[in-house]
């Protein structure tokens, strides 16, 4: 039996925050919802507060919110925290403003790194902690139109990724969780670029690109709208995390969805046949060149 640990989770007031939340707290733990509206997560989620979830505002995107996240860490002592508060950009790297690319990341990457930031400490006092990151499959691939979105999941990635190596021996473990596409609310919050609004986010240059069809198919097909086009159910994936948190796990990242792991094989395929394609220049490079 485990001892209850005390989870705080970002962007808990729906999809996969709302669903670790509930996996949490079904297997015991005591679990501090984090959400940037108090009074609309009580109304969405009463199930939380019923099985004994507590809430607190915070909203990682602030410039402020290392102070917040100081302030929850003081409050609650957390073992566990779930960076998964995140919204997607997707529109053409041409078309995107440096303003949207600076909101994106200061979501998805400076978010985050002020939540690891706040908790650290007392992590690596108590020799304990673990730190779950809700990346994406856009962590790995990059997609058109998804550039901006990648650059954040990608970056957050590297950030969790060096910081398992860092923290590993001082007791604290890290999960980076790439979900391929999942039904929750994720997909009708798209942000495209403002500029391309009348388009539906891209300028007449790329009509008729992959662009124009991404961003087609982002916002549905033949009147199917994007989140019921997801095959993924985050419950399913929220008990899979919260599994692997509690249960311990030899691996750094968890791919969810069979979607994903196509597309990381398919991936994974594409660099193996870059990587032949050059290795013989590659071995070549030295001072004195190596065989390849
Ligand atoms: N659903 C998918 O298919 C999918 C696939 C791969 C990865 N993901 C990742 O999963 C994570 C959770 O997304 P989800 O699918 O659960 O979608 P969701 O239902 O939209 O939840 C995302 C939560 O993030 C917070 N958030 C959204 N925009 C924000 C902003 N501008 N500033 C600060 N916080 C913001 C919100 O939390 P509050 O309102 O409570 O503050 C929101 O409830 C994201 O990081 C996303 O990149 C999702």
């Amino acid at each position: 039996m485990s001892r209850t640990q005390t989870w705080l989770i970002t962007g808990a007031s729906s999809g996969f925050g709302q669903s670790i939340g509930i996996a949490a707290l079904n297997a015991g733990q005591r679990v501090v919802g984090a959400t940037r509206d108090v009074v609309m997560a009580k109304h969405c989620n009463p199930e939380f507060a019923a099985k004994g979830g507590m809430w607190t505002r915070l909203d990682p995107g602030h410039p402020e919110s290392l102070a917040h996240f100081a302030k929850a860490q003081e409050e609650f002592d957390v073992d566990v925290l779930v960076n998964c508060a995140g919204y997607a950009f997707i529109g053409g790297v041409e078309d995107t403003s440096e303003q949207e690319i600076r909101h994106q990341m200061e979501v998805n990457f400076y978010g985050p790194i002020r939540a690891i930031k706040a908790v650290l400490p007392a992590m690596r006092r108590k020799k304990r902690g673990h730190i779950v990151l809700i990346s994406s499959g856009a962590g790995f691939i990059a997609r058109p139109g998804r550039g901006v979105y990648s650059a954040s999941k990608y970056a957050i990635e590297a950030i969790h990724e060096s910081l398992m190596h860092e923290t590993h021996s001082l007791g604290i473990k890290t999960l980076i969780v790439e979900p391929g596409a999942f039904r929750t609310a994720f997909s009708t919050r798209l942000v495209t670029p403002a500029a391309h609004e009348s388009t539906g986010g891209y300028s007449e240059a790329y009509r008729g690109t992959k662009l124009e069809a991404m961003l087609q198919m982002m916002h549905g097909k033949d009147g199917v709208p994007p989140e019921n086009l997801a095959k993924g159910d985050p419950d399913k994936a929220a008990k899979a995390i919260v599994d692997a948190v509690l249960g311990g796990h030899e691996y750094l990242r968890l791919i969810l969805g069979p979607d994903c792991v196509k597309a990381m094989e398919d991936k994974i395929g594409e660099f193996q046949r870059d990587l032949e394609l050059t290795r013989e220049v590659s071995m070549g490079t030295d001072v004195v060149a190596m065989k390849a």
